[in-house]
């Protein structure tokens, strides 16, 4: 497996791949894999020939008071992991590089995908995300990337830009991956304490409730959300950030169940935020 710092090497490398005629997968991240990364390369190395990891803690999608500094990173630990689940290439540029003194293009995708949710707790965090994909599409131009659905309003946000920006990648959003009691993957569980980390399955199992709720006829929103915020408030240490049900094109807040619904939270324990969701289709019942 090669590591690659430079961009320019990056597409000179990618380009005699191509030549080769070989399909390349790409699965962006900021590094400190887990399963549900490892997830996403075995998926990607099933489907091309070459598989590009990028592994980078992207300074634009973090807000002034959020963890850009502390955010866990591992370059060693990374490149062993990503290459046994099927990495040909790992990307790590440094932020500097990146983004040279006088970085001055940004890429939005604007409107309700975008702006509630996450996008409304953490302003900027989107464009963050669409710049630095944007960079790392051109870079890499590859045939398939992959991303995973625990991060739901990213995916949506990224098929936009894919279609309004006439990128020829196929996106694939795989299923969420989670621990033995139902917590989410994520690089930020690191930051729980073991207090934190035993109440951490309330996320989920609030989402599991609704969906019950759900299965049992419940289709107004205001009921469901107030069942789940009800579950998680009796955890100590929990502060709602958002509990959200919203159609899954357009991510507009949902009155009454129809349809494919997304049913996301985001919940501080602590001082760490966690995200998850569930989607649950209402039709025909
Ligand atoms: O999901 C992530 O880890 C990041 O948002 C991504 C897609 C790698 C962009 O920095």
């Amino acid at each position: 497996m090669e590591l690659v710092v430079d961009p320019l090497i990056l597409r000179q490398r990618l380009s005699e791949i191509r030549r080769q005629g070989k399909s390349i997968g790409f699965v962006p991240t900021m590094g400190f894999l887990h399963e549900g990364h490892l997830s996403l390369i075995r998926a990607a190395k099933e489907q091309n020939d070459f598989v590009v990891v990028s592994i980078f803690v992207n300074p634009l999608q973090f807000g002034q008071n959020e963890d850009y500094e502390d955010y866990p990173r591992d370059l060693e630990n990374d490149s062993r992991l990503a290459e046994a689940a099927g990495c040909d290439l790992i990307f790590s540029p440094e932020a500097q590089v990146f983004y040279p003194p006088g970085y001055a293009t940004f890429v939005e995708v604007e409107g309700s995908i975008s702006e509630g949710l996450c996008g409304a707790a953490r302003p900027g965090h989107f464009r963050g995300v669409t710049t630095v994909l944007a960079k790392l599409f051109n870079l890499v131009s590859p045939d398939n990337t992959y991303f995973g659905q625990k991060d739901a309003q990213q995916c949506l946000v990224v098929k936009k830009m894919l279609q309004d920006l006439n990128y020829a990648i196929n996106l694939h959003i795989m299923p969420t991956v989670r621990e033995a009691d139902g917590v989410a993957m994520s690089s930020r569980n690191k930051y729980l304490n073991p207090g934190q980390r035993a109440v951490a399955p309330v996320l989920y199992q609030s989402l599991q409730q609704a969906e019950a709720l759900i299965r049992a006829g419940e289709r107004d929103a205001a009921a469901l959300k107030a069942a789940m915020r009800s579950r998680i408030s009796a955890v100590p240490e929990t502060v709602v950030d958002y509990i959200e049900i919203v159609d899954t094109q357009m991510l507009r807040p949902l009155e009454r169940l129809t349809g494919s619904c997304l049913l996301a939270l985001a919940v501080r324990l602590g001082g760490t935020r966690l995200i998850d969701n569930i989607i649950v289709n209402v039709e025909g019942q």
